[in-house]
This record gives C-alpha cells, structure tokens and sequence, in this order.
C-alpha cells in the first residue's frame, strides 16, 4: 500500500494512509495534501503547461459549441499570460471511433505533450472554467506526483450500469463528474500510458465512461484514487456558489430557438402481448399524450391500444427484426412525413417537449442518430451504439441511409441498438450523445449527477412507481418547478 508514496507524505498526512479515509471530508484531504511550503519550493505553475482537452464531437453543433468554448479558453488566457495554453477537442486528436472514450488518446497525449507539459485538464463542452482560478487548483497540487483530480460522484447503491461494482459499499469508489472537469498530472498520464500500451481495457462494453476510467486508473495504476477538488464545480455559473469555483455548469435544457413542432416527431413503440396490460397504460398515462403521430408495434393486435402488427414474430430479447420493419414503414408511410423518428420501448419514460427543444439545435437533413451513447468492442474495430431502452433519435436522412446501405439484423431477435450502432459506424454516421438520456432508472445514476441537468428520459419499471418517476423528472415545466419537484424526487 506504501509503495511509491513518498516520505514526506506520510509525516504530512499519517492519518490518512491508515485511518480509513472515507470517514474524512474531501476538504479535510485537500488540506492535507497540501505542502505547506510550496512557495518556496515549487516554481509557480504556467498557463502553457496545462493542456485542455474538451470532450467534443464532430457533429457540426457540437464542434462549434466546442469551438467556442476553446476560443473563449484562448481569450482568457491571453489575458493572462502571453504563452497559451494548448486546448485541443478531443475527437480531432484521433481519428477513431473510441476516442471519445479519453484512454485510448492518452499514450498520444503523453508522446506529445509529456515533456513540456504538467497537467491535462479535461472537460466537457458546456463546461464554464476561470481559467486563473484552474491555474491556482492546479498548482495547490505538487505536479512531480501523480493526482487525479476532479469533483468526485460515487454510488449509494450499487448499479446495473456500473456491473454492480463494489457492491458491499458501492460509495467507497469516487469517480470524476466530467460536467466539473477532471485533470490528470503529466506523472499519471505517463504511468496510464504506459499500462495502456501493454494492458488496454479488456471490457467489451463502454457503458459509463466516467466511472469505467476511474476504475481502469485505480485497478492498473497503483490504485490511485481520485482526489475530490472542491473548486472543480457544477453549479450554475450564475449561482453566489460559484465564486471560489474554477469551474461550474449550466445544467439548464439546450435549445436553439423554437421547438421542433410536435407534429414533426414520429413516435415508435416497441412492445409485445406480455406488456400489453401492465406497461401500455404507464405510456397511457404519462407521456402519450404529448405525442401527435405515434404507434404502438405488437406480435398481438389489441384495439384497445390499438397496436399495430409489423408481421415479425416476436423473439424475446434483441427485436432487430421489429426495429428495422419500423424503419421502413417510417419512410414508407404516406400519412406523416415527420423529420424526425423517436424509437422507444414500452418501459421508457420520456419527456417530448424536452425533446424538442433539444433537436431545435440540430438540423434534419444532416444525419443524425441521438440518444445515450454506448460503446462496444472499441478496443478493437468496434463501433458506438445508441442504448435502446434510453430511445433513439433518427433524422429521417439517417433512416433513409440506413435502408439504402445492405447493413441489416443478422437474426431477428439480434440486439436492434447494436446492430444499427454497427450499421452506422460503417455508414459514418456519427453517434451523438446526449447525457440526458437514461438507459437506467433515476436512482441508479448519482443524485449530484442528476442535479444539474433536466434529463430527457429514463428506462425500466422495475422497482419503482413510474407514473410518479415520470412526475417528479421529465414532466414539462418551467425550471424553477423543475427545482421545486426536488423533494419529490427525495421521497422516491
Ligand atoms: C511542447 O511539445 C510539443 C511537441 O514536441 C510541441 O508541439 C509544443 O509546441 C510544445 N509546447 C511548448 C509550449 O513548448
Ligand atoms: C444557460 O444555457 C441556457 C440554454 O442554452 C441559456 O439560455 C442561458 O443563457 C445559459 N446561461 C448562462 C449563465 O450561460
Ligand atoms: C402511398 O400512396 C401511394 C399512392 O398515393 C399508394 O400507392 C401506396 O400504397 C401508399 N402507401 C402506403 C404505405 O399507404
């Protein structure tokens, strides 16, 4: 456990490596970290030796949101100093289909920066940083030593989208909110590179990103740990709270002007005899009625729903063979020529006004493929996918690319998101992520996660009232209901 923890550490802070360090505060850690004669020691920390790295992506609104904020970066920084600090988007660094996935840049990054810089700091495009107050967090922190730093998120039990890790005391583990930015010190980011060359990640599946990298960090390099950083924070840059930050987030919904019109969506849903009963009347209930053109695609016909039979017998898991019929009857369809093409289960909550807010910033004659990104197999030739349960989000162009391409299910019950994740990797139709889509519940992903954004939708039915979920989340309002549905939120 002591190995390569320097002396001086352990005169500085003894309690920590033997006490149990999850009884102390991240501050009361922060303190202890800290040198206290680092003035005179160390040599002040300069804005060119941090390299930002923004977590983009290359669709043309999420380049420009990433582009502006590398600009508004640079503009702080020549305020400051005259050397600029390097900011790179990080899906312009490699040209690979996992690189959004942060560790297969990192060996890049160490070959290339490792000399000259001293930390890489890493956040997302909404991020808002001060950049003289990240220059002063960062040199609180002794940059000859390996840190992980950022604003730590940890379980209060133990999840489906994290395998259940640390399933007796899941809140032990800490990992990085990327909302907050999250840095790494050159010493780590050598070690990691190193490890990463000869041991890269074996899991097939890239499920959540953030914690799947505090994970690898702390299991391959030396179990280090990420250290909570009070000044990395994701309040509203507006909110007095935000003064002593470095960084905060405006969780508020994205929109670029008007609405997509309700009668512009083509609302899909998947569902079969079995949930008929139990499932429907949840949808019946909650969301349907912010649809405008919608069906619902059975094995069985039900008036009472009514349903509508694609002629593809229901298989128990994967519907490949559902999902790709309802491909083609969209675009086949007479009736509405809607822009846009929303596929979901028959357990996903979803707000639709939410939605179309959110596709006002995109536009449909670019190929666009929406939702919650997963990964599979990106260590090698894999691809990205959008998780089906969280809903998928087509363009109609993206549809009609789809159909004219030969890619289809290589069995009816294939897993439909995957296959359509390797259909469009091939197409190059980049998967676009939104973080407001949940492939899970509201309480398998962390409360402070959730507290800055105005989700979009949630998935599955199981242990939880999802009338009252849909109430307390994804219910349209203004945004200060939305912070006063809180304590509901709290009860459930
Ligand atoms: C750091 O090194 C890289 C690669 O050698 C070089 O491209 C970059 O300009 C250097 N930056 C500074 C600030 O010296
Ligand atoms: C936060 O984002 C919303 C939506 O994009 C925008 O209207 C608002 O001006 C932003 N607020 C701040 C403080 O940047
Ligand atoms: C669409 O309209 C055309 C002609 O108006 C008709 O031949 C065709 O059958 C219609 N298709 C569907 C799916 O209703």
């Amino acid at each position: 456990m002591l190995g390569g923890i320097p002396f001086p550490f352990l005169v500085l802070c003894p309690l920590y490596l033997f006490g149990d360090s999850a009884s102390f505060s991240s501050e009361e850690k922060i303190q202890s970290f800290q040198n206290p004669d680092r003035n005179e020691v160390q040599r002040p920390l300069e804005l060119q030796e941090i390299v930002i790295v923004i977590q983009s992506q290359s669709n043309t609104f999420h380049k420009k949101r990433a582009e502006n904020l590398r600009e508004n970066l640079l503009n702080q920084a020549s305020s400051i100093s005259k050397d600029l600090p390097r900011v790179l988007l990080l899906h312009e660094i490699l040209k690979n289909e996992g690189s959004w996935t942060v560790l297969p840049v990192i060996p890049h990054l160490a070959d290339v920066h490792g000399k000259n810089s001293s930390w890489i700091f890493f956040c997302e495009e909404e991020t808002t940083v001060k950049l003289q107050r990240l220059l002063e967090t960062l040199q609180r922190f002794d940059n000859t030593k390996s840190w992980f730093l950022g604003k730590a998120l940890y379980d209060e039990e133990s999840t489906i989208i994290h395998h259940y890790a640390f399933a007796e005391n899941p809140s032990v583990f800490k990992y990085p909110d990327f909302a907050a930015g999250w840095a790494l010190s050159m010493p780590l980011v050598k070690k990691l590179a190193h490890v990463l060359r000869n041991e890269p990640p074996s899991s097939d599946f890239t499920i959540d990103l953030k914690h799947e990298i505090a994970l690898y960090i702390w299991q391959k390099v030396e179990k280090q740990e990420l250290t909570s950083v009070p000044e990395f924070c994701t309040d509203n840059p507006t909110s007095s709270k935000t003064e002593t930050c470095a960084t905060a987030f405006n969780g508020s919904l994205l929109s670029c002007g008007n609405p997509v019109k309700k009668e512009d969506i083509f609302v899909a849903i998947k569902t079969c005899h079995k949930f008929h009963k139990d499932r429907i009347p949840v949808v019946k209930k909650t969301w349907e009625r912010d649809a405008v053109h919608f069906e619902y695609y059975s094995d069985q016909e039900d008036n009472t729903i009514p349903t509508t039979d694609l002629g593809i017998p229901n298989v128990e898991r994967g519907h490949c063979g559902k999902t790709f019929a309802i491909l083609e009857r969209f675009l086949k369809s007479n009736t509405s020529k809607t822009n846009w093409l929303v596929i979901l289960d028959d357990d996903t909550l979803i707000s639709l006004s939410r939605l179309r807010k959110l596709l006002s910033c995109y536009d449909p004659n670019e190929p666009i493929f929406l939702g919650e990104r997963y990964g599979y197999g990106l260590g090698a030739r894999g691809y990205n996918y959008i998780t089906g349960g969280g809903g998928m989000v087509f363009s109609r162009k993206t549809v009609r690319r789809l159909l004219n391409s030969k890619c289809r299910c290589y069995s009816n019950d294939a897993p439909d998101d995957m296959v359509l994740g390797m259909c469009t990797s091939g197409l190059a139709i980049p998967v676009i992520h939104s973080p407001l889509f949940h492939q899970a519940r509201p309480t398998d992903y962390p409360k402070d996660f959730l507290t800055h954004q105005v989700p979009i939708s949630f998935h599955k039915h199981w242990n939880i009232d999802p009338v009252k979920v849909y109430y307390a989340w994804l219910i349209q309002d203004s945004e200060e209901d939305f912070h006063r549905k809180k304590h509901l939120r709290e009860e459930l």
